[in-house]
């Protein structure tokens, strides 16, 4: 470039040695800014090559820290048209950035950026289906917007329900004939009524412990990923259900005051993971991601707490956050993980526990807050239980693609 520019000039005849200096200043003072950017992006992200290809297999990648990152997020809200009005924080007015330069660092290893030509490759021909809450949905819009850089998809949910909204969509990548789509099921099982739009957080619920929702097992038998979350759901007030028997109930008597019976949650996710062991013609991998924390402080939910932190929690920290029910959803999720994978195994099924509860915890800065516009029916409510985009919540999907990744065991 510098050698063109150069004989350009000299064939006008200007004599070389006058331009030598403007041009090299200029070349430096341009080229500069953009190596040093390229520099500063890969060399925090590949510092030992450990990002890149050669990943550890075996190294346990939920155990770890955040550590500062200079690079940037891997999207924003112009250029990723999939980012949900409620957790578009910037353009709610979300006025803090440092919440972003943060990314994973496992002890024992790296945890590779996302890396959305190899995700493609991985699932071409493949479908992968999100059953769950709004935090699963969260994690899809956030892969889509991963992938928004290498391949757009097209919505195709009008070919499988009439429900064209944001609780059941169907997404193709025409190109890479991959499948991803969400399917709104909170309770994972049968439940009274589908409470879409419910903003009330307190209804009370009739749950059919026994019998998996039909909102997913009625598509998921050919899919190729089943990628199970939720759990926010079930600390509302619900009767539980059993071969069509009331077998117990939760907060009956008084919302305020009545404790958990985390026996509802238990035995949604044993039916939920029984029936697609079960499910004929199922041969797809079976992933569970663990509750995410939420974050309100200074006060309960509905009681004007908030999390407006700016930066993550140190460990130390955030070992003193005890988010309600937290530590008891995560303990029967990896019981029932680890039950449902010796089950599945001998079926030939894989299964991959997305662990993130851990990781998550330390990120009250990562939540909507007041950037968000949850509203209750009458109190207006902080958000700080879904995440920002970008954010931390990226990060789930580059442990996606890491378990995706591992190969059969
Ligand atoms: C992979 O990580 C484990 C620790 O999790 C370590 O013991 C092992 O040496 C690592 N292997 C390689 C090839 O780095
Ligand atoms: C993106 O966020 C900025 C604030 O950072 C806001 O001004 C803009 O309207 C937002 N755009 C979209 C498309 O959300
Ligand atoms: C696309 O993938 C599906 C499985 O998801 C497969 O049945 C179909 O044959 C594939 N189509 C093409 C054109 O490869
Ligand atoms: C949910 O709310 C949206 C927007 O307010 C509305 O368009 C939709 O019809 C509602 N859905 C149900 C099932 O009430
Ligand atoms: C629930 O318990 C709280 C605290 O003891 C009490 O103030 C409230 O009146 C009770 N609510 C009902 C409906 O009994
Ligand atoms: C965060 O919220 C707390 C409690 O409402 C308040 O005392 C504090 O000043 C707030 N911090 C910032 C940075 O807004
Ligand atoms: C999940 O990750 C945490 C650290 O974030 C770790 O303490 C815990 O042992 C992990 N659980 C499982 C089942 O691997």
């Amino acid at each position: 470039m510098l050698e063109v520019l150069k004989s350009n000039y000299a064939a006008k005849g200007i004599p070389k040695g006058a331009l030598a200096l403007p041009l090299t200043l200029l070349v430096v003072v341009l080229f500069i800014p953009l190596i040093m950017n390229l520099h500063e992006s890969y060399s925090n992200l590949y510092d030992d090559g450990s990002l890149e290809s050669t990943e550890n297999l075996t190294c346990d990648v939920f155990s770890g820290n955040w550590v500062a990152y200079s690079g940037r997020p891997y999207y924003d809200n112009e250029s990723c048209p999939f980012i949900t009005y409620k957790q578009n924080c910037f353009m709610n007015g979300r006025p803090d950035r440092d919440f972003l330069k943060w990314r994973w660092k496992p002890d024992q290893c790296e945890l590779p950026l996302f890396d959305a030509k190899k995700f493609l490759k991985l699932v071409r021909g493949k479908s992968m289906a999100f059953v769950g809450d709004s935090v699963g949905r969260n994690q899809m819009e956030s892969l889509l917007c991963l992938l928004n850089s290498v391949a757009r998809p097209e919505d195709i949910t009008d070919r499988y329900t009439l429900n064209d909204d944001k609780y059941f969509k169907w997404w193709f990548y025409a190109h890479y004939n991959f499948t991803v789509v969400i399917l709104w099921s909170p309770f994972l099982v049968k439940s009274s009524e589908k409470y879409l739009n419910d903003t009330s957080f307190s209804n009370a619920e009739n749950l059919y412990l026994d019998e998996a929702d039909e909102a997913w097992t009625t598509h998921i038998a050919n899919f190729d990923y089943v990628i199970f979350s939720g759990g926010q759901w079930f600390f509302r007030p619900l009767t539980f259900y059993e071969k069509g028997r009331v077998v117990g109930c939760q907060k009956c008597h008084n919302v305020t005051t009545d404790p958990l019976n985390l026996y509802g949650y238990r035995n949604a996710l044993r039916t939920a993971f029984r029936t697609v062991v079960n499910l004929k013609g199922f041969k797809g991998m079976v992933i569970l991601v663990t509750h995410s924390p939420n974050h309100f402080e200074n006060g309960a939910w509905n009681k004007g707490g908030g999390c407006n932190r700016t930066m993550p929690m140190t460990k130390e920290e955030s070992a003193l956050v005890k988010p309600y029910g937290l530590e008891e959803i995560y303990e029967i999720q990896v019981e029932e993980f680890r039950i449902a994978e010796n089950e599945g195994r001998e079926k030939g099924l894989r299964f991959g526990l997305m662990n993130i509860t851990g990781v998550m915890i330390m990120r009250a800065d990562g939540h909507p807050d007041k950037y968000g516009h949850n509203l209750d029916a009458n109190v207006k409510i902080n958000d700080c239980v879904h995440w920002c985009m970008p954010g931390p919540i990226d990060t789930w999907n580059q442990f996606l693609l890491r378990l995706i990744t591992i190969p059969t065991f």
